[in-house]
């Protein structure tokens, strides 16, 4: 070192560097401010600060890209609503939009990330006690709910991208509706010493304007003052009413947005295989047209990483120099250095090729974007409740999402929209998706709100009523078996209060209840570390990749994991081994070569290494969360019988028992079933099943499937199965 500082070439040639440095940074920085002050949101940021003080329910209706995300919490911040260290949450229904919006905003503040701007999501937070403007999903809100009701730190929670309807945003509206009028009646009693008669009306208007509901859950013999909640509810649709009716008439503002004309263009015929109609789009689009980048909607991570290998492919069979076209992709399980890539602008010369879930629909813009294929397609849930079965299934979007999608080509000039569906199929569709609250599985979300204390789940105030709870939470109906989940694991007494301890064990974790009963039940069976490297592989979308040129290849290689127990077993080989190969080059090699070495370990094995990095660190969360709950953290070691059978008491509401032709008949449904090709049990077809996973194409499959020994279930599950047989 010494000698380096003593050489005057090398002192010059670093100083050199630390000036490019800067100069590049303060480019950047002016950039963004620039693109900061041409936002649409600019021109009104006082017009809104001023409805925002006015009013302690806002609504927002603005379009996408016109500044609300990233702009709205900046206006406040800057306003001093973080004044006495409280907290700006904005909430996001998707967790690569908290993060990347988080990242981009604490770029725009100049700030490190986690200090003065942050986000947490599940399995990741980076916020400290610095942070005054925090992003989250909504459903981590929820989560916060459980330790603070009255969510005491926040000034101003935003609930962002409404129109979305996810379950959580639903119940979080309730909730916050709930929490903000008991903040007001804290300090309406604090005058209330002074003012007697005044308490009355203030207490009257606040149920008048919340529509007389009094469905209060929050304690009412708590005596602490709390400062006033500013709400406000952001929105990409421009139907606003529903949101002010629901809150009583409440304001609502509109932010004008630029929208360019886009080009529709319908194909002739409907297509068969959409990924390979995108693919050709993508090369005539650019082979023909001009300068622009590419947004392709696709429906999940598989679709994206198989488009992405066939991109890259067709690009070597192009002569030298004419490839010019860069492949980004964007979707929740990306790890989040590589989700802010899809924002970087293509090297120069280059085209851009966005290969996105819909999390590009409203909720992230991507500059630079002129041209959109949309093969017209989504991956929702789905709750059939009379066979109590929920299910991940690739539906038309609504005339909706289509115009959003199309809407995204032009931003910044007139753009082109490809839909890959004649337009004839446009007229078939929704004009707008159904709430997720009406299509899932809900049994999570009355878990949450027992452990909130939300006793009457019929009178809960929801925007809109999930109508399957009715039977349900009725005693004087038979339960059907729509959410007897909770009753058949054992979260919920007889008289629907929260089990202890299971009920609020379950509560506690962050994951679906029967992941977490699984993890609970594991620390009896001595297996709960087999568990949680289950429930976190059974997380990410897939472990394993089969590229279509390379079928057999793959087949092979993943024979070395793969257990004739089944595909859990299977999964724990693949995780114990890629412990045995970190643990051996941690050793041996430094930190950036073992990344390297993974990469290629995986690949060697057609494993995709972004699930299983994924996966690792969720499997680090989920254990924190299990030692500080004080479970047994021990592993079966080699007895899997042990581990079996604890899948078989965790998932028995998912048997199916094989029948004579060879499908599979679900115990708790009657769906008939068959084990998805991806299954290491795909051949061997044994008597009977346990599964993770139904997904439906055009027949029904289940994914994620052991052997059992149907036995067990009356043995380890006789609460269901006794009753049934
Ligand atoms: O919320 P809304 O759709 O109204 O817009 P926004 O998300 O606040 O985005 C405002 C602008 O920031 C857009 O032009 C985005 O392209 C840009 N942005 C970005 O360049 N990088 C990000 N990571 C996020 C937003
Ligand atoms: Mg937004």
């Amino acid at each position: 070192m010494a000698k380096r500082s003593n050489d005057p070439c090398s002192t010059g040639k670093f100083s050199n560097e630390k000036q490019n440095r800067q100069t590049e940074f303060s480019a950047r920085r002016q950039k963004i401010a620039q693109q900061r002050k041409s936002l649409p949101i600019a021109s009104v940021e006082k017009r809104l600060i001023e409805e925002v003080q006015k009013n302690d329910i806002l609504i927002i209706v603005g379009e996408t890209g016109s500044g609300k995300t990233t702009q709205i919490p900046q206006f406040l911040f800057g306003a001093g609503f973080c004044r006495d260290g409280k907290v700006i949450g904005i909430t996001q229904p998707r967790r690569v939009a908290a993060i990347t919006v988080a990242k981009r905003v604490a770029e725009e503040c100049g700030v490190e990330l986690g200090q003065k701007v942050g986000y947490s999501v599940r399995f990741d937070d980076t916020t400290s006690s610095s942070t005054r403007i925090k992003y989250m999903t909504d459903g981590l809100l929820l989560r916060e709910a459980l330790l603070d009701p009255y969510l005491s730190k926040y000034s101003v929670i935003i609930v962002d991208e409404a129109h979305e309807r996810t379950v959580h945003t639903d119940v979080l509206l309730a909730l916050l509706k709930n929490v903000q009028s008991a903040r007001s009646r804290s300090v309406a009693d604090d005058q209330g010493v002074n003012f007697g008669k005044k308490i009355v009306n203030a207490g009257m208007s606040l149920e008048k304007e919340y529509g007389g509901q009094s469905s209060s859950f929050l304690k009412k013999d708590n005596h602490e003052k709390y400062a006033p909640l500013k709400l406000i509810i952001m929105s990409a649709s421009l139907d606003a009413h529903t949101f002010s009716e629901y809150f009583g008439s409440a304001k609502s503002v509109h932010i004008q947005g630029r929208q360019f004309p886009v080009d529709i263009f319908y194909t002739c015929h409907l297509e068969e295989d959409y990924l390979d109609a995108s693919l050709i789009t993508i090369f005539q689009i650019h082979s023909k047209e001009g300068p622009g980048d590419i947004l392709v909607f696709l429906t999940g991570q598989e679709e994206i990483e198989s488009v992405e290998k066939l991109i890259n492919n067709r690009l070597t069979q192009f002569p030298e120099g004419s490839q010019k076209l860069q492949v980004v992709p964007i979707f929740a399980a990306l790890p989040s250095e590589q989700q802010l890539q899809v924002f970087a602008p293509a090297p120069s010369g280059f085209r851009k090729v966005i290969l996105a879930t819909n999390i590009a629909e409203t909720s992230v813009t991507i500059p630079g974007v002129k041209y959109v294929i949309d093969p017209g397609f989504v991956k929702a849930r789905s709750y059939d409740p009379g066979k109590d079965m929920e299910s991940l299934i690739i539906v038309p979007t609504s005339k909706s999402q289509a115009l959003q999608r199309s809407g995204r080509a032009g931003r910044e000039g007139p753009g082109k929209c490809f839909r890959l569906y004649p337009e004839s199929e446009f007229e078939k569709l929704e004009d707008s998706t159904k709430p997720e609250i009406k299509r899932c599985n809900l049994s999570n979300v009355i878990l949450q709100l027992k452990a909130l204390g939300v006793d009457d789940i019929l009178g809960f105030d929801f925007i809109e009523k999930p109508s399957r709870i009715l039977p349900f939470l009725n005693k004087f109906f038979q339960v059907p078996t729509n959410i007897s989940e909770l009753f058949s694991l054992g979260a919920l007494t007889d008289d629907c209060q929260l089990s202890d301890p299971v009920g609020h064990q379950m509560a506690q974790l962050p994951l679906d209840p029967v992941y977490s009963k699984a993890l609970i039940l594991a620390s009896q069976y001595n297996c709960l570390e087999d568990m949680l490297i289950t429930v976190a592989m059974l997380f990410v979308e897939s472990i394993f990749y089969a590229p279509r040129e390379k079928q057999v290849e793959a087949r092979i290689a993943i024979k070395c994991f793969s257990s004739p127990e089944g595909d859990h077993i299977t999964l724990i080989n693949v995780y114990r081994a890629s412990n045995d190969f970190l643990e051996k080059r941690s050793i041996e090699m430094g930190k950036a070569k073992i990344e390297k070495a993974f990469k290629k370990w995986c690949k060697d094995n057609f494993i995709s290494s972004r699930s299983l990095r994924h996966a690792r660190d969720i499997h680090r969360q989920i254990s924190v969360h299990a030692e500080q709950m004080g479970l047994n953290l021990a592993s079966c070691g080699d007895d899997m019988l042990q581990y079996r059978r604890c899948l078989a008491a965790s998932f028995f509401l998912n048997a199916a028992i094989k029948q004579p032709e060879g499908t599979y008949r679900a115990l708790a449904s009657g769906l008939v079933v068959q084990i998805h090709p991806s299954s290491v049990l795909f051949r061997q077809k044994p008597e009977c099943i346990i599964f993770n996973e139904l997904v439906q194409t055009n027949s029904k499959y289940v994914r994620n499937v052991s052997r059992i020994d149907y036995l067990w279930l009356t043995e380890l599950a006789p609460q269901y199965y006794a009753v049934k047989n």
